[in-house]
């Protein structure tokens, strides 16, 4: 019983720290987005966004496929927050195609002010999935 407790205690510190350390290399392309807008040159804002899109992406498809069934697997409580975070992965995507559809429209206003919006958003969303991972890392560290 002690080896599959502390076993379980591992799995949650690995699933927290992949989604922390994601969370950082999202900001980190949201930050260069931000700088190349400020610069306004054309070619970087299209390749930051992209590079933003994609990332965003790979990470809400990680989370939706691989950690969050992870962690309902060993937390089955958390059905209804997990439900929830993958839901607002969903209004994220779409929020963000909207921000893309302004750009490529040539509406820059537009698309900076959805943009905010979405980072707004997001920062919220990835809040609530921070006060998780501590929280499994509080309990793993409790050798649950
Ligand atoms: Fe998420
Ligand atoms: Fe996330």
């Amino acid at each position: 019983m002690v080896v599959k407790q502390s076993g379980l205690g591992r799995r949650l510190r690995i699933e927290a720290r992949r989604i922390s350390s994601q969370h950082r290399q999202l900001d980190e392309l949201y930050a260069l987005l931000v700088k190349a807008l400020d610069e306004g040159v054309q070619g970087p804002v299209r390749r930051g966004f992209e590079r933003f899109r994609d990332a965003l992406e790979a990470h809400f498809s990680m989370e939706d496929n691989v950690h969050f069934p992870a962690l309902h697997g060993l937390r089955p409580e958390l059905d209804g927050l997990l439900t929830r975070l993958v839901d607002e992965h969903r209004t994220l995507r779409d929020k963000l195609a909207r921000v893309q559809d302004a750009f490529l429209a040539g509406d820059l206003e537009t698309g900076l002010e959805r943009l905010d919006a979405f980072a707004e958003e997001l920062a919220e969303h990835e809040d609530r999935e921070e006060d998780l991972v501590a929280e499994l890392r509080r309990d793993a560290s409790a050798g649950s």
